[in-house]
């Protein structure tokens, strides 16, 4: 049976050291948080988020604006923010709506506040090993896996997915920590098969319950960053837990494993932030 990898666990540590972090040094940090119409995960997710700089005492300003606002008075609030000495740090919850151009608004936050680490200029950064934000959700994922004490160096890693949020920068950063890595995708033949080379695989596909003991070598450790809702109400991931945790050394679980830590990095860019200016 695999060890369960606890996300939850985790990231209260990492909320917890940041806490202290913060009353130490007596640290005096902003995030700025924008939403953008009425979807309803995404205010649980911009609720959560609030929720997390209360604890660790950032403050956050909150901007929640109708689905019809426009290109101009959404760059038009992000260039006020850039402008503000007390603003740390700029998060627009995605998706957008349609009308709105997510590369255009990202592109407009300045990357010094870009605490969600997707302006080009983080990703690029992080491509050449310089210093900038890191996307949260990969940067959360190695700390699961440092703090569960898996060796990545030297390690065979497969990441199934390449999205720009979550499987190339983490590719780039499993690279950082030495690891030898695949980035399958979509075009990708023989799926299980590569899957299976992997000591480390890290699945964020988008598709419940895809990877099954098939594409997992024995004693792998698997990440799976997928969440979905069955129709029986219940959440599960891309990965069908069941069956692969015969097989894995580890696992982390959905819910509770990489979800969690996506905001303990945030709240640790936010704190970062301070240190880049
Ligand atoms: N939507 C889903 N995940 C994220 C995230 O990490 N950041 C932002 N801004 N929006 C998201």
């Amino acid at each position: 049976m695999a060890k369960i990898i606890d996300g939850k666990k985790i990231s209260a540590q990492i909320k917890d050291e940041l806490k202290e972090r913060v009353e130490k040094e007596n640290l005096d940090v902003t995030l700025a948080v924008i939403l953008v119409g009425d979807d309803p995960a995404s205010a649980v997710y911009v609720g959560n988020k609030k929720k997390a700089c209360e604890y660790i005492g950032i403050k956050s300003l909150s901007y929640e604006l109708p689905a019809d606002t426009t290109e101009e008075k959404l760059l038009g609030l992000i260039d006020e923010l850039n402008n503000r000495d007390d603003v740390d740090g700029i998060l627009v919850q995605l998706p957008l709506p349609k009308h709105l151009d997510e590369d255009k608004v990202i592109k407009a936050i300045s990357p010094i506040k870009d605490v969600d680490g997707f302006h080009p200029q983080s990703v690029g950064a992080l491509s050449i090993g310089q210093p900038g934000f890191v996307s949260c959700t990969p940067a959360g994922i190695i700390q699961l896996l440092k703090r569960s004490d898996v060796e990545i160096d030297g390690k065979e890693c497969v990441i199934i997915g390449r999205s720009n949020i979550v499987g190339k920068p983490m590719s780039l950063l499993m690279l950082r920590e030495n690891a030898t890595v695949t980035v399958c995708h979509s075009h990708t033949k023989n799926l299980e098969e590569v899957a299976k080379r992997a000591d480390i695989l890290i699945v964020a596909i988008g598709k419940p319950l895809f990877v099954d003991d098939k594409f997992v070598k024995e004693g792998a450790v698997v990440i799976d960053v997928g969440i979905h809702r069955k129709e029986d109400g219940k959440l599960c991931g891309d990965v069908d837990f069941e069956k692969v945790e015969k097989v894995a050394s580890a696992i982390t679980p959905v819910p509770g494993g990489v979800g969690p830590m996506t905001i303990a990095m945030l709240m640790n860019n936010c704190i970062a932030a301070k240190d880049l200016k």
